[in-house]
């Protein structure tokens, strides 16, 4: 248990473990290793961490690697351990890189000055073996250190539900690879970038101010269902669902309890994630920018796209299509900008100090670049009804929509995915109670595995 009030401050080294160690370190792991309930430490939980020091592969046959920090007295103050690839659920999902990924184990340090220590002397270590990412995968038992964790590698990018776990694993990941990764970097560049919708907006202002059929069981019964049955039919009965950009996973409410389906829910704001964990529970939810995807090729075997199509759309679609099996589908929405039924959703904004203006997307296609002709709306000076400043829909910054349906089959098809059904749908929203959004089932088509 990590004990921020603990100052022991002595001449610490930071050395690899020595076989004497393993009894050295037997205090800490039985202030670390107990039952959550009843507070009892798990001893065949110590002996099996006690084997994997002494070089015994764990259940994924590896070999972690122990760093310790030794005081002037010889005495040991906590260990570390990292090991490669990650575990099995990190590198199915995500672009973990496995040759150049590791993954942070076996954290027992009280002191939170030695544990920093120990994990930058772990993080130049494995750099220094060509590691670019170190992950981290922490449990409820391990709750004290999520501090630490996130003092040394930010807000965590998701959270997992493993069976046999109480609760959920939170999931860091620390770039090691300063060239690639670092601040600076195009990687960085293009996450910063990204709006961050949840910066001032609650779920529940979400639920008041947008235009989004994600809670519509209409909505659901129609596009969402029976792309679920005809995957369960096709790759299941178990199967994983995508939500790519899901804001609060309200369109996973209608299939959170299915067991059957097995949801990976991704969004490019952290801020969101939890909302998302705690209200759908046994799911993989993960920061991921559709920018620079953190998703594993073919992974999925349906998705959904609700209102996400208004940020980067090609990226939008190359992400979920890139993250299909050959076979798999999707249901994605547009709200075509020509289309008189949503005219009253471009003027409520106007009348909100919102901005229509004309812009041309660029999209590479195998065929070379391909413009649109796209309409922009920007929220970034709109305000009240009585005319003070809206932050939260400000944050919302630029939405881009096409100004034809023809127009999205075009990116539809440049992107590589089948049509399999384009239709409309109607439902009301805070600021129009007649928008009509045209839905397209979308197929990753079974010749073509992508490039
Ligand atoms: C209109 S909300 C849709 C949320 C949800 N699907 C719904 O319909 O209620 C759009 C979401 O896209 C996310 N987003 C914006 N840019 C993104 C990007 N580049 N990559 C991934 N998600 C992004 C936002 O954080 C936001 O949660």
């Amino acid at each position: 248990m990590i004990r921020p009030e603990l100052v022991i401050a002595p001449d610490i080294q930071i050395e690899p473990l020595k076989p004497t160690d393993v009894e050295g370190l037997l205090s800490i792991l039985r202030e670390d290793v107990r039952d959550r309930d009843t507070g009892e430490v798990i001893e065949s939980d110590i002996q099996k961490i006690q084997g994997f020091m002494r070089g015994e592969k764990d259940e994924h046959g590896r070999v972690r690697k122990y760093l310790v920090a030794r005081g002037d007295d010889d005495r040991v103050y906590g260990c570390m351990a990292y090991s490669s690839p990650p575990d099995p659920d990190i590198v199915s999902l995500f672009k973990s890189d496995p040759i150049h990924s590791a993954q942070l184990l076996d954290v027992f340090v009280p002191d939170p000055d030695v544990a920093s220590k120990l994990l930058n002397r772990l993080c130049i270590q494995a750099a220094k073996e060509g590691k670019r990412q170190l992950w981290i995968a922490s449990n409820l038992r391990y709750e004290s250190y999520w501090v630490f964790f996130e003092k040394m590698c930010g807000r965590p990018k998701g959270f997992f539900w493993r069976s046999g776990e109480q609760g959920h694993t939170e999931i860091w990941l620390k770039s090691l690879d300063y060239e690639t990764y670092g601040p600076g970097s195009d990687y960085h560049r293009f996450l910063s970038l990204s709006p961050d919708y949840w910066k001032y907006m609650s779920p529940d202002e979400y639920r008041e101010k947008i235009n989004t059929p994600a809670r519509n069981p209409e909505y659901f019964r129609r596009f969402h269902q029976p792309i679920i049955e005809r995957a369960k039919q096709q790759f299941g009965p178990q199967i994983r669902l995508l939500d790519i950009a899901c804001g609060p996973g309200d369109e996973l409410d209608f299939v959170k309890n299915d067991p059957e389906v097995q949801i990976i829910a991704t969004d490019a704001s952290h801020v969101i994630l939890p909302t998302v964990r705690d209200k759908i529970g046994n799911a993989a939810v993960f920061a991921s920018d559709v920018r620079a995807s953190a998703l594993q090729d073919n992974i999925a075997d349906a998705g959904m796209l609700v209102n996400a199509m208004v940020y980067v759309p090609d990226k939008m679609l190359e992400t979920m299509y890139r993250a299909l099996k050959p076979g798999g589908e999707c249901a994605v929405n547009f709200r075509i900008f020509g289309n008189e039924h949503n005219k009253a959703f471009y003027d409520f904004n106007v009348s909100h100090g919102g901005k229509i203006l004309d812009k041309k997307l660029t999209v590479e296609t195998p065929e070379g670049p391909r413009d649109f002709d796209v309409k922009v709306l920007d929220y970034t000076e709109f305000v009240n009804d009585n005319g003070t400043p809206d932050l939260s829909m400000r944050q919302l910054a630029q939405q881009i929509y096409f100004k034809s349906a023809d127009d999205v089959k075009d990116l539809i098809s440049a992107i590589g995915f089948e049509q399999v059904e384009h239709s409309q749908f109607e439902f009301a929203s805070p600021a129009n109670p007649n928008n009509q959004i045209d839905v397209f089932i979308l197929k990753k088509p079974l010749s073509k595995i992508d490039s």
